[in-house]
């Protein structure tokens, strides 16, 4: 069972992770960073699963080398030195789940964070990368300068999927502040037998 309390939007995420992506299946953590959502990916899809990490900053994606190597998973992760919006260059195969966790590192420098027209290439390139039942989640913070353009551009490309083949959620924590950060899920239907209209 899991008792780590669904205290946000990045335990919401692992949360609909543990369930969708299993041994054997591919993921990109879109967001690498310091690794710590990758190391969570990287443990679901077992040591036959791939995922792909990708930051723009050498400094993270070092410290994630190295907190994957500690944790004997580094084998399974490709490690890419690029930005997301250029993810079908690096990514030829269908992947079962997408998770962008945006703005900025904690850790670094606030200046350094996902922009609205990058974001949107990757997103538009990772539904493409989908495999049906496959899920996009996207940890979407607006408190920072710039993080309520990147959601208006967000909101709008998910407003715009095709409800026949993208099941799309807003899920956002009410008791707490309007700047809290809220989870986006966007899931490529398995089946277009249930759909309602
Ligand atoms: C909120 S942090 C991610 C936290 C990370 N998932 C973790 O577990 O530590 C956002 C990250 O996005 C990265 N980033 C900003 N623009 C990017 C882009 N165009 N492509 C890939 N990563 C980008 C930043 O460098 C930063 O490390």
């Amino acid at each position: 069972m899991n008792l780590q309390g669904l205290y946000g939007a990045v335990p919401l995420s692992h949360f609909f992770l543990r369930e969708r992506l299993l041994p054997g299946d591919r993921a990109i953590d879109a967001t690498c960073g310091n690794g710590q959502d990758t190391l969570f990916l990287a443990g679901l899809v077992g040591a036959e699963g791939k995922v792909w990490a990708f930051d723009i900053q050498a400094a993270a994606l070092s410290l994630s080398k190295e907190r994957l190597e500690a944790a004997g998973l580094l084998g399974r992760v490709s490690l890419v030195h690029a930005g997301h919006e250029r993810m079908a260059e690096f990514v030829a195969e269908a992947v079962k789940v997408i998770l962008f966790n945006l703005g900025y590192l904690p850790t670094g420098g606030q200046e350094i964070k996902t922009s609205a027209s990058t974001t949107v290439a990757a997103l538009d390139q990772g539904k493409k990368l989908l495999l049906p039942a496959g899920m996009i989640l996207i940890a979407v913070y607006t408190g920072h300068g710039g993080g309520e353009e990147e959601w208006a551009a967000v909101k709008a490309w998910a407003e715009g999927l095709d409800p026949h083949e993208f099941n799309v959620w807003q899920s956002r924590q009410l008791n707490r502040s309007k700047k809290a950060p809220f989870l986006v899920m966007v899931e490529k239907t398995p089946s277009q037998l249930f759909w309602r209209g």
